[in-house]
């Protein structure tokens, strides 16, 4: 088996490949001057089990294109069997048509990649909020993996939280899996509070009526920090209701238009996150939790 890197994470394709004890292939990757992508597979691949490692971040479209060009070479090329991990699967977020006309653009990427030749589909965390049986929709064989596990690790091992007083709490309703996932790991309690998003920047928190933070340790969870304004609004409530103090982990931190600095102010402590998205903050690698994944689907013993 070889793990062959995007190049969009190549740091989370080494440590997949070095969890998985795998070969790291060699790729060039670059562009043409007019913009257009140049991908080329280095080493031999004929017969071999490939699993492309890509995060398609920041310039999704970048990304998705190049995985493709690599997905189609590798079969090309003579690849036994092609696993993609899409550690950060972008355009998730529009997972229905909200308004006639509108693209569903998460079925759309989800039927390109099976188009481009992958067997498998490995995601990390994927936001899939309305979407119950993402399988159907991706058409392969699929697990979605989460690093919620190694968060909260982290989150005791380097004493962020007390043990003994830590409640975990997804900003809303979706991040309830999430802080169950969490919470479950380091033996806490959980919750979640009810958002109501307001626009792209805008969102308004409440109680759910069943968190007790007065006095204790929060670990505050989500899968994605985008804006902040959702973080924001969730630490603002939570000091407001007496906790102690508040840590934020998420999965993947995008961290734009000043996120971090927004969040901050509010008076938490610290933020951490994965590195399915290279950032500042990122403290927790996600690829045992990606070699879990590749365990699920029958890669590795
Ligand atoms: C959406 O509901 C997600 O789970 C996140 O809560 C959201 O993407 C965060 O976005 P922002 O940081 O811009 O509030």
């Amino acid at each position: 088996m070889m793990v062959v890197p995007g190049s969009s994470n190549g740091a989370l394709a080494y440590r997949v490949a070095r969890s998985a004890g795998v070969r790291l292939a060699k790729v060039d990757y670059r562009r043409f001057p007019d913009g257009e992508k140049y991908v080329r597979i280095l080493d031999d691949v004929k017969g071999e089990e490939v699993v492309l490692v890509q995060s398609a971040a920041f310039s999704p479209d970048e990304y998705l294109m190049e995985a493709f060009l690599a997905m189609d070479a590798l079969r090309d090329l003579g690849a036994k069997g092609l696993t993609v991990v899409l550690s950060y699967f972008p355009y998730a977020r529009q997972d229905e048509r909200f308004k006639p006309g509108e693209a569903v653009s998460l079925a759309t990427v989800s039927k390109l990649i099976k188009s481009a030749g992958a067997d498998r589909l490995v995601t990390i965390d994927v936001h899939r909020h309305r979407v119950l049986d993402m399988r159907s929709v991706v058409g392969i064989p699929y697990v979605d993996s989460s690093a919620m596990p190694f968060l909260a690790r982290y989150a005791i091992e380097y004493g962020l939280v007390e043990k003994e007083r830590v409640v975990v709490i997804g900003p809303d309703a979706e991040a309830e899996q999430w802080a169950a996932l969490a919470a479950r790991e380091i033996g806490a309690e959980h919750s979640s509070l009810v958002k109501t998003r307001l626009g792209d920047r805008d969102v308004k928190v409440r109680i759910n009526g069943n968190v007790e933070v007065r006095g204790r340790d929060v670990l505050l969870v989500d899968d994605i920090i985008s804006t902040g304004g959702t973080i924001r609004e969730a630490a603002r409530l939570l000091m407001e209701l007496g906790a102690r103090k508040i840590v934020v982990g998420a999965t993947h931190a995008l961290l734009v238009e000043g996120a971090l600095a927004k969040i901050l102010e509010e008076g938490v402590e610290e933020v951490f996150s994965s590195d399915t998205i290279p950032n500042p903050t990122s403290r927790v690698s996600a690829a045992p939790a990606v070699v879990s994944g590749m365990r699920s689907l029958g890669l590795i013993g």
